[in-house]
C-alpha cells in the first residue's frame, strides 16, 4: 500500500483524489486463469501485472469482506462447485480447495458467487442450466476459506438463479431467478448464515427475466437487472419483511430505436459512495455494442434519474460487467469477452456520460468474466 492520500480524498464524493495504485482480480469463462491488473488513477494506465494457471475458470469472483480470501465458480467442472483462494496481496492468490454442491444441487455449472459481509461470514453459490432449483450456504473456517456446504436450498424446478445480493447488515438474501422470472426473498440466520423462504415474486412482466441485483445500503431499495426486458428495475423493500415489491419504476438499458430481443441486459452494482448506480446491457451479436447507464441516487437511495446511455466498444459477448471502484466515484472497470479486455470508464463532466480512460487485452479465449477491486 502507497501512503495514504485520504484526508482529501472527501472534499467531493463525485472527484477522488488522483495519483494511487490499485488492483484488480479478474476470471475468465473459458480458461483456467486469474488474472491480476494494475490501474493508476492518475497516469489512467491499466497494465497486467498477474497471470495465474488455476484449475478452474470462474465464471464469477467475489471477495471476502476483508480481502483475504477470494472465491470463484468453478464453471469449468462437470458438476457445480466453489473455489477458494487465499489473498496475501493481489498477485500472491494461493489456491486452498474446491467445495462441491452436492446432494440433489448436481447436475448443471456454479454461475455466481457472493460472500456476507458480516459473521460468520457465509458463502452463498448458484448454479445455473439443467436443474439448478437450488442454492447452497457454504461455511468458512476462521481463516475465511471455504469449509462445507451447510445448506441446500430449494428454488422451484424451473429456476435458475444468476445473481443475488444481501442488503448491508445481511438480515435478507436476494436472488435473481432469471430462468423462472422471479425475485426471492430469503432471511439470513446471524449465528450461521442459513437461509429461511421468505418470498418469491414473479418479474414485472413475462419474459422480463430478473439477472442481478443490488441493494442500497440503506436498506429500502431493490435494483434489478431485468435481462429479458433490458430495464432496470427499483423495488420498495418492506423494512418489517424484507420482500421488495415493483411500483413499475423501470428504466432502460438501450436505445429506444433498437430491437429488445437483440440485447440482454446484465449488472447493476453501486458506486464508491452509493450516490450513483451503474447498469450495462450487452448485444447478443457482435455486430452490434452493448450499453453502459449510471443513475444518480437520492440519500435513501431511491433513483433519482438516469445520467446517461452511452454505448459500450463492443457487444461485451457474454460479459460487459461493471465493477465500480473501492475508492471514487469517478472509476468502473467493464470487462468484454467477444474479444478479451477489461477497461476502465471515469465519469464525465458533470456526470453526464463516461468513457474509456484505460484498457488491457487478454486475448485468451475466455477472458473476461468479471472483475473485483482488491484495492
Ligand atoms: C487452506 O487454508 C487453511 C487455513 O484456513 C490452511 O490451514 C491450509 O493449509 C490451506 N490448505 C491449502 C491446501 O493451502
Ligand atoms: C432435494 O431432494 C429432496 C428429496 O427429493 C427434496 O426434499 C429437497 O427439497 C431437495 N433439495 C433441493 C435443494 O432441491
Ligand atoms: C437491518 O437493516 C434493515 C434496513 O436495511 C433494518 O430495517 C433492520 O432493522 C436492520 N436489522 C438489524 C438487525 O440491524
Ligand atoms: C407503468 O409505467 C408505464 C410508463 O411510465 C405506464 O405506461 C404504465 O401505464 C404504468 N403501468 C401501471 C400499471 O401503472
Ligand atoms: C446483427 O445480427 C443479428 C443476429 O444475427 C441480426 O438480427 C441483426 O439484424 C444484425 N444487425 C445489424 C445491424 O446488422
Ligand atoms: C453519452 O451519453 C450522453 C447522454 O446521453 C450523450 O450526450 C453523449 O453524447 C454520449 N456519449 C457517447 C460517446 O456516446
Ligand atoms: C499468461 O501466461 C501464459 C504462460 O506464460 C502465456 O502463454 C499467456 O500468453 C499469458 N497471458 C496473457 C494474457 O498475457
Amino acid at each position: 500500500m502507497r501512503p495514504s492520500t485520504a484526508s482529501f480524498a472527501f472534499l467531493s464524493l463525485v472527484s477522488a483524489v488522483n495519483g494511487d495504485i490499485h488492483q484488480l482480480i479478474v476470471g475468465t469463462f473459458g480458461t483456467e486463469k486469474l488474472y491480476t491488473l494494475e490501474f493508476d488513477d492518475s497516469a489512467l494506465t491499466l497494465e497486467l501485472i498477474g497471470n495465474l494457471t488455476t484449475n478452474a475458470a470462474s465464471s464469477w469472483i467475489a471477495l471476502s469482506h476483508d480481502k483475504k480470501n477470494l472465491y470463484g465458480t468453478s464453471f469449468t467442472s462437470a458438476s457445480p462447485a466453489f473455489v477458494s483462494y487465499t489473498l496475501g496481496s493481489a498477485t500472491d492468490i494461493i489456491y486452498n480447495t474446491t467445495v462441491a454442491l452436492g446432494g440433489n444441487c448436481s447436475s448443471s455449472k456454479a454461475i455466481f458467487v457472493t460472500a456476507a459481509s458480516e459473521s460468520p461470514y457465509a458463502v452463498y453459490g448458484t448454479p445455473f442450466g439443467g436443474n439448478a432449483e437450488c442454492g447452497s450456504v457454504i461455511s468458512v473456517d476462521e481463516n475465511g476459506v471455504l469449509s462445507d456446504v451447510i445448506q441446500n436450498y430449494a428454488y422451484k424446478s424451473t429456476s435458475g438463479v444468476h445473481g443475488m445480493a444481501m442488503n448491508q447488515n445481511n438480515t435478507f438474501l436476494y436472488s435473481a431467478d432469471d430462468s423462472a422470472n422471479t425475485l426471492w426473498t430469503h432471511s439470513v440466520d446471524s449465528a450461521t448464515g442459513e437461509l429461511t423462504y421468505v418470498s418469491s415474486v414473479d418479474g414485472p412482466v413475462t419474459g422480463a427475466d430478473p439477472r442481478h441485483v443490488a441493494v442500497h445500503t440503506k436498506g429500502q431499495y431493490l435494483y434489478v437487472i431485468l435481462e429479458g426486458a433490458n430495464e432496470l428495475a427499483q423495488y420498495t423493500i418492506d423494512q418489517t419483511t424484507g420482500i421488495p415489491s415493483f411500483e413499475n419504476v423501470t428504466y432502460s438499458l438501450i436505445p429506444s430505436d433498437v430491437t429488445s430481443s437483440l440485447y440482454w441486459s446484465d449488472e447493476v452494482a453501486l458506486s464508491f459512495s452509493n450516490n450513483y448506480l451503474w447498469a450495462t446491457s450487452r448485444a447478443r451479436s457482435t455486430n452490434s455494442t452493448g450499453y453502459i447507464s449510471a443513475f444518480s441516487l437520492s440519500s435513501d437511495g431511491s433513483i433519482e434519474s438516469q445520467l446517461f446511455l452511452n454505448a459500450t466498444t463492443t457487444s461485451g459477448g457474454t460479459a460487459n460487467s461493471v465493477a465500480p471502484s473501492s475508492f471514487s466515484d469517478q472509476f468502473v472497470a467493464l470487462t468484454d469477452s467477444s474479444i478479451g479486455f477489461v477497461q476502465i470508464w471515469q465519469l464525465g463532466t458533470d456526470a453526464a456520460s463516461a468513457s474509456v480512460v484505460a484498457s488491457v487485452s487478454i486475448e485468451d479465449g475466455g477472458c473476461c468474466a468479471n472483475a473485483v477491486w482488491y484495492s
